[in-house]
């Protein structure tokens, strides 16, 4: 990135030479980004991140004016990104159905209820939001499934796939998803710096601006791109992808050793979320409850570990987590939960260290408490 903010500096809209190659190098990020989701080159519409893309996403198609359905669908786990969006359209008329996830105890916990989603959609259904794997329990959604159930009944899919790019495969075509949502920060990309796939090549998709102004990416998304951040995240998403299952594979196991390091030393922990089994569950992805203390109290009482008692998004209400609760976990569960996401950086003995600091800081709060 670094050289596309010092010496390559031209604005990549600008006719110039400087212009012309910032230009060059941002097309060919575009080109690689829609290569690796198997999309469309011309499909892909460059944002400031996965909020942005979700907004545009959701609030672009429904508010196209060829758009005459007007009931949406989304799931009860869902990033606030998609249902504050929601919530907006529903305050303006759309008619709102909230799909439930499989219940806290099973092997599939938090993973969308089928049958409750084909039940939802019906022959007035615009879109269906479904993220493609959770941020707080690691859940993957059956995508290939959802994509069939929405277009028998013409309804197009969006998915927040935020979490599943650079994890997991995540393919335009394989999948036949019309609409999707990432984020370069959550694969060791630059922050503010996001893509919208819009349509697929069996399917144009009509959106309305939400961002209007200069006309650039075709006026769907106004503004100057961000050459750095766009080359950024395309070699991100390319590093990520080479020896994705290798990696997977690694990172899988340290989240195991976490778990069983914990669960062997501290009576009495719960699994929140799916079983650990790929299909099922992103492999980094951990989230439990403590017995007795809250997962706030073990974050300060440890805070040279990188965890959390919540999503980082929401982490800062004072509310328990709304992804827990969608499971049926009560509210005191959930605030005894804390979620580890372990990283491609990280080796066996940094985990055996974190894991002495948490059951060290977890003694201690026990002792407190007595
Ligand atoms: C599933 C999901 N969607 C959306 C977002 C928001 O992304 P951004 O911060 O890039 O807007 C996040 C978290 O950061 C997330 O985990």
């Amino acid at each position: 990135m670094v050289p596309w903010l010092s010496e390559h500096y031209g604005n990549p809209h600008s006719g110039h030479s400087l212009g012309v190659e910032s230009h060059q190098a941002m097309g060919q990020a575009v080109c690689q980004i829609a290569q690796l989701l198997n999309a469309p080159v011309d499909s892909v519409v460059m944002t400031s991140g996965a909020t942005e893309s979700n907004n545009l996403a959701i609030r672009g198609m429904c508010l196209h004016p060829r758009q005459k359905r007007r009931h949406i669908v989304t799931v009860t786990t869902e990033h606030p990104a998609v249902l504050d969006v929601f919530a907006d359209l529903q305050s303006s008329g759309f008619r709102v159905t909230h799909v439930p996830v499989q219940q806290s105890g099973s092997a599939n916990a938090g993973i969308v209820d089928l049958q409750k989603l084909e039940e939802a959609i019906d022959d007035d259904t615009a879109l269906v939001s479904v993220m493609w794997a959770n941020n707080e329990i690691g859940a993957i959604a059956p995508m290939t499934e959802i994509a069939g159930l929405c277009h028998d009944r013409g309804a197009l899919l969006h998915s927040d796939a935020t979490q599943a790019v650079g994890r997991i495969s995540v393919d335009m075509i394989d999948v036949d998803i019309d609409l999707l949502s990432a984020t370069a920060h959550k694969l060791y990309g630059p922050k503010g710096t996001g893509l919208l796939i819009v349509g697929n090549s069996n399917r144009r998709v009509r959106l309305n601006p939400q961002i209007v102004g200069g006309g650039q990416q075709s006026g769907i998304r106004s503004g100057t791109m961000n050459p750095a951040g766009i080359i950024g995240m395309a070699t991100a998403m390319q590093l990520c992808n080479d020896g994705m299952q290798v990696h997977n594979d690694r990172v899988a196991q340290l989240r195991d050793q976490i778990w069983n390091t914990l669960n062997s030393q501290i009576e009495g922990l719960q699994l929140n979320g799916p079983d650990f089994d790929r299909e099922r569950r992103l492999p980094g992805n951990l989230n439990l409850a403590l017995p007795a203390i809250e997962g706030q109290a073990w974050m300060s009482a440890v805070p040279e570990i990188a965890f959390s008692s919540g999503s980082a998004c929401s982490a800062a209400h004072s509310a328990p987590s709304h992804v827990l609760t969608a499971l049926g976990i009560d509210e005191s569960r959930a605030r005894r939960s804390a979620r580890f996401g372990v990283g491609r950086f990280n080796q066996v003995q940094d985990i055996q260290t974190a894991c002495e600091m948490l059951v060290d800081g977890h003694s201690k709060l026990l002792a407190l408490a007595h």
